[in-house]
């Protein structure tokens, strides 16, 4: 008893034994989440976070693959004025760590026991020196082939498995009158298809080589000319209505049968499903050729950045806290296409799609065939990525480009970015 209140009177004169008490704060989050299916996914963190009594002050700058959002995120960090949270993947979350502009959310993390929770190649990519400033949201699987099954049947042809399969079913779709391949603008999304056709040309080792190591030879090697050919191919089954042509335009064109095939990221897939199409039925979702066996990853993420007011910074956390909250990784990755970033989820609700892609997760991990995206931020710096993005698109925007002189480019240029 007398023990008792001595500990009080202590408790009570000394703040820190206090148990901490959280105060209302405002979290600024910046995305690039704009399309349909993105946008319907984050909403119930924005509802978690005003639950708790905070509030959500959204920092949505459109364009996918982030780089307009980027360049925003760079003028506010610089002017001392960044947001709570901003969506910053691979690399670039060790860039943003060494300038010292993020903060340490170890606590949350072993609150929410997130080594156990989340695989190590995830939670690897969310340290800096060890520390965790980032928390993963899911885990997209970028070399898909989607198809619209209605169309492959008007052309009598089926879901190609292999590059020269892609070709020549290519060429039945365009001879009975569709429009075999839509695509988007924007360097991203050439690089996009740019990595997995060289997936699908080089192989794990070959792409790793190019592409994670950065070795020289191997990005102006023949194989590589190869992958530059057949990505160029790739031009003769589009349109040319392309040039303001956002990505999920080109899902739409999909999903309605204006088009019958997609290369593209399983983000795609929260496309379709918020225009209310069924896989299976609707739509169909393929590795992309030749890749099977591979699964090439982008992991989305946000980091958070050092904040003064107490109240912000207790919002933060929670935000921190509700990314990987069990029933937002479910309702989150049901609507944005990808896989939770816990391995703990059940997974009766998710669609053949999610299974087929965690299943595929699952070997590529066991067999070395988990690849980092490069067109996503994965593989490389930001400086070697936009190195690439320049020859590739310059490369597939130019008709009379040639692929021999671009891969030695290739090389160079990335060569001056390390
Ligand atoms: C992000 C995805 C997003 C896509 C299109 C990618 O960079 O990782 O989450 O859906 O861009 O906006």
């Amino acid at each position: 008893m007398r023990i008792n209140k001595l500990l009080l009177t202590l408790a009570l004169s000394t703040p820190a034994l206090l148990p901490h008490l959280s105060y209302a704060g405002e979290v600024e989050v910046l995305h690039w989440w704009t399309s349909g299916g993105e946008a319907k996914a984050v909403q119930p963190l924005k509802f978690s976070l005003e639950k708790q009594g905070h509030t959500w002050k959204d920092f949505a700058v459109a364009g996918g693959g982030g780089e307009t959002a980027m360049t925003v995120l760079k003028t506010r960090a610089v002017s001392g004025n960044p947001p709570s949270a901003a969506q910053i993947k691979g690399h670039d979350i060790q860039e943003w760590g060494s300038l010292g502009f993020l903060t340490n959310l170890d606590d949350v993390a072993a609150a929410g026991d997130w080594d156990a929770i989340v695989p190590k190649i995830v939670t690897d990519i969310m340290k800096f020196n060890g520390e965790y400033v980032a928390v993963p949201v899911n885990i997209h699987r970028v070399n898909w082939l989607w198809a619209n099954p209605a169309v492959l049947k008007k052309a009598g042809v089926s879901v190609p498995t292999t590059l020269d399969e892609f070709f020549v079913v290519a060429e039945k779709i365009k001879s009975a009158g569709y429009l075999p391949l839509s695509n988007g603008v924007g360097s991203w999304q050439d690089a996009t298809m740019f990595e997995t056709i060289a997936l699908s040309v080089l192989g794990t080792e070959g792409y790793t080589k190019a592409f994670v190591e950065l070795d020289l030879e191997m990005l102006a090697s023949d194989k590589m000319v190869e992958a530059l050919v057949k990505f160029k191919k790739l031009r003769d089954y589009m349109d040319s209505d392309a040039p303001e042509r956002q990505w999920y335009k080109a899902t739409s064109m999909v999903a309605n049968g204006e088009a019958a095939m997609q290369i593209m990221g399983d983000w795609a897939k929260g496309e379709f499903i918020a225009l209310g199409k069924v896989p299976g039925k609707d739509f169909i979702c393929a590795p992309a050729p030749g890749t099977a066996e591979q699964f090439t990853y982008n992991i989305d993420s946000f980091a958070f950045f050092d904040l003064k007011d107490s109240g912000d910074v207790d919002a933060q956390k929670a935000l921190a806290a509700a990314i990987l909250d069990k029933n937002f990784q479910e309702t989150f990755n049901l609507k944005k296409g990808s896989l939770p970033a816990r391995t703990d989820l059940d997974m009766s609700k998710f669609d053949q799609c999610s299974l087929d892609s965690l299943a595929s997760f699952k070997m590529a991990e066991r067999s070395g065939d988990l690849v980092p995206s490069v067109s996503q931020g994965m593989a490389t710096t930001s400086y070697v990525q936009g190195a690439i993005f320049d020859v590739v698109t310059d490369f597939f925007n130019d008709p009379n480009a040639d692929a021999k002189k671009t891969a030695k480019k290739l090389a160079k240029a990335v060569k001056a970015a390390i």
